[in-house]
């Protein structure tokens, strides 16, 4: 299978594009009009939330949308590195979405692992099959493959939880994250990936035969058909597609 790469001369067009197809993909929604979309943490996804509180706040029905977080570094809801703040300076604050509909990672309890099954028990509200499926799931691809929280090495294939608090090798440690299975899981799945820093992790998550344990992103990628890789020239000068 070719993999559904999109490359675009910067982000301002790459982010455009997607902006335009989650109008249409949100506006659309007809699951009992609900639409849920898990979101991407770290810098890359900022230009797009930003563009989508700037020009889309009117033009998607965000009414619609049940907000939720793929991964989050486990430190207060107000603190710079959050991932929930980053969103809620970027998208919340211009668009119209219940507040009932907007599902943080909690990292307030003492135990990381006892804050992840309570996001669980959060997804199992709207959720009732083995594995959520989310409308849409954004990602990020951390130079050494990793995506949401989930890093190389990390992976416990026989693991049936939804959430799972892991450590990661750079600061923040602690995370919070949704497992392989549920991002794989979703109807629809957007890496967004750019810069040359990220050329030598996108060209291994392509690449043939590679081991989702030493590459988590291409866990993602081997499992679901729909993914689409928005890149940039940078990011993408090491694939060679057909
Ligand atoms: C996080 C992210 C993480 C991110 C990658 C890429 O909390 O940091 O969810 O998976 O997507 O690390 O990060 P950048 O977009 O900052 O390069």
């Amino acid at each position: 299978m070719n993999p559904n790469v999109r490359i675009f001369p910067d982000i301002t067009d790459l982010t455009e594009c997607v902006a335009q197809i989650m109008r249409e993909s949100i506006n659309e929604t007809n699951r009992s009009g609900q639409y849920f979309l898990a979101l991407a943490g770290g810098n890359t996804p900022r230009a797009l939330y930003q563009l989508l509180a700037e020009d889309y706040a009117d033009k998607i029905a965000w009414t619609n949308v049940h907000l939720f977080w793929g991964d989050e570094r486990y430190v207060p809801a107000g603190d710079s590195r959050s991932n929930f703040r980053m969103v809620q300076e970027t998208l919340l604050r211009r668009i119209r979405i219940p507040i009932n509909q907007i599902h943080p990672m909690p990292t307030n309890y003492q135990d990381p692992n006892v804050a992840a099954h309570a996001y669980e028990v959060i997804l199992r509200k709207y959720f009732y099959s083995t594995w959520p499926r989310f409308n849409l799931t954004i990602l990020g691809l951390g130079s050494d493959g990793h995506t949401a929280s989930i890093f190389p090495g990390s992976i416990r294939f026989e693991d049936k939880r939804w959430v799972v608090a892991t450590r990661a090798p750079i600061e923040p440690r602690q995370r919070l994250t949704l497992t392989l299975p549920v991002l794989s899981n979703s109807e629809r799945v957007f890496f967004i990936v750019t810069g040359h820093d990220k050329a030598n992790a996108l060209a291994r998550t392509l690449s043939k035969g590679i081991k989702p344990q030493s590459c988590p992103a291409a866990g993602v990628y081997q499992k679901n058909a729909s993914v689409i890789f928005w890149t940039d020239k940078d990011a993408s000068k090491l694939l060679a597609l057909g």
